[in-house]
């Protein structure tokens, strides 16, 4: 989803100051998530995409945790203003000029709760305002117009303002389907003077952003409509619609990845800044989050999480594998039920199988940890075997410490590897060994209570067994 156009000297202010009252939440609305992202998250990024020159997002409710997710997310790409106090569109609108550079010839107004917005729809507002109109907004049609501004128009048909649902005044006006999207378009000096001579009359005694539209046609400026898509511009004014936004950008990305070459299961959740390459497959079920790769071919089966991963090429990821800021090499076979907490490497065909977990660790190449394991704070070579019920005893109580296993090591099962220590390459670990000293390469490595075989005792210790039960039932 890349820029569709570049604009000149077009600088985007997007009014984000609001609480949000209708989330009925202590977090501000535009900090709400959907897809990974906050709210706020997706009209940025359509204007960036639409080539926009200058971001400024007007922020005041909940601003300090609002300024910092967008210098993290987004750096210097977005500037912010601040609304003291929340007195309407038409203020916070004043408060984001003051951010706007002095050289910005264009404006491109909207909301920062509308998260299914394209650079598209940006775009061909601001290019309305190239056929000599003063301003130009986006309008739409909607068979529910309840709760939206409604745009009054003339005999002639030209836009005389727009009235908000709390301020219409008679059965014909609220009969009017045409609403206000909230993406304005204007030259920048035009917008300032305009803001300028906005007053609070109206039913909520704020300033109306949308009052610019009646100074317009008054003054006898033009004023176009653009008819924009409804599906789109839908607001998020409380968590219903909130999650029947985020089902429509899921469709959104998975019907995208489709057509661009992945089987994408329907089910299946895949964030916006996930990457998949041609060939994929992502199963029922499966969440793609964060900063995700999954290179050609790769499967990722039913019921995988995976966060910020990088998954090789035709790797196969087994059910209900749940990994995080890990990398998986080309044709590794994980799970089904790995956990790849952080730091997690596993080289190219490692295999790491069910109840294996994994942090900090680096498998090499074709190295196989295939059942029942911890590998904490590891460097394992390649081609060595981990046995079942393996555990890298890694933590002290105080310090993590580090176990290496050089390449060809057998590490038979239910063995525990007390950090820090070195196996030698082409060692041998014998099934049930704490191993507490670092072992020489090719040296074999046990450390067991002898067996001693008693016969016909099992036959005796029964018997003492079941008199001993019966004998406890009885008292
Ligand atoms: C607004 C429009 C309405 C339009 C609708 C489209 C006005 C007066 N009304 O109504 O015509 O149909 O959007 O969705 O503009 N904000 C601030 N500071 C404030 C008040 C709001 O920054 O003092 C921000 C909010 O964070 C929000 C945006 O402006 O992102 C819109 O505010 P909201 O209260 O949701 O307006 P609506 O009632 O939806
Ligand atoms: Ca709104």
């Amino acid at each position: 989803m890349t820029a569709s156009s570049s604009l000149v000297s077009t600088t985007a202010l997007i009014l984000a100051a609001g609480q949000g009252t209708r989330m009925k939440s202590s977090t501000p609305k535009v900090m709400h998530t959907l897809c990974g992202n906050p709210l706020v998250y997706y009209p940025i990024r359509a204007a960036l995409d639409a080539g926009c020159t200058e971001v400024v997002v007007v922020v005041g409710h909940g601003r300090e945790h609002v300024e910092t997710y967008l210098a993290k997310a987004f750096g210097p790409k977005v500037k912010t203003a601040v609304q003291r106090e929340q007195r309407g569109t038409g203020d916070a609108a004043n408060a984001g000029l003051s951010a706007v550079s002095s050289s910005s010839e264009r404006v491109l107004l909207f909301y920062g709760d509308v998260p299914l917005l394209m650079a598209e729809d940006l775009v061909q507002v601001v290019n309305a305002i190239d056929k000599n109109a003063e301003l130009a907004l986006a309008t739409c049609a909607l068979a529910d117009p309840t709760g939206y501004g409604r745009i009054l128009r003339n005999s002639a048909g030209n836009i005389l303002e727009i009235r908000e649902q709390r301020d219409l005044k008679s059965d014909a006006e609220r009969a009017i389907v045409e609403i206000n999207p909230g993406i304005y378009s204007s030259s920048t000096r035009f917008l300032r003077d305009a803001v300028a001579a906005l007053k609070p009359n109206n039913a909520q005694g704020e300033l109306y952003l949308t009052d610019i539209v009646a100074l317009a046609a008054q003054a006898g400026k033009k004023v176009v409509g653009v008819p924009s898509r409804a599906e789109v511009l839908v607001g998020v004014n409380d968590r219903r619609q909130l999650v029947e936004a985020e089902e429509v950008l899921y469709a959104r990305i998975a019907q995208a990845w489709r057509v661009a070459g992945v089987t994408v299961r329907s089910g299946a959740r895949i964030e916006p800044m996930v990457v998949l390459e041609p060939d994929v497959t992502v199963e029922a079920s499966t969440h793609l989050r964060g900063r995700t790769r999954v290179g050609k071919g790769a499967l990722v089966d039913v019921g995988c999480v995976l966060t910020n991963v990088s998954v090789g090429e035709g790797a196969v990821l087994k059910p209900y594998s749940v990994l995080s800021d890990s990398t998986v090499g080309a044709r590794a076979q994980i799970g089904p039920f790995s956990h790849l907490r952080p730091d997690s490497d596993i080289g190219d065909e490692a295999h790491i199988g069910n109840f294996v977990e994994t942090k900090k660790t680096r498998i090499g190449r074709g190295s196989k940890a295939n059942h029942l394991a911890y590998l904490g704070d590891g460097i394992v070579g390649e081609n060595a075997n981990i046995g079942a019920g393996t555990i890298f005893c890694n933590y002290d109580g105080f310090l993590k410490h580090t176990t290496i296993i050089e390449d060809g090591v057998f590490i038979g099962s239910d063995s525990q590897i007390v950090a820090p220590i070195t196996i030698g390459k082409g060692a041998y670990i014998a099934t049930g060994t704490t191993v507490t000293k670092s072992v020489p390469p090719e040296a074999l490595a046990i450390a067991r209570v002898p067996q001693v075989n008693k016969d016909e005792y099992a036959r005796k210790l029964k018997a003492k067994l079941k008199a001993a039960k019966e004998q406890a039932k009885k008292t």
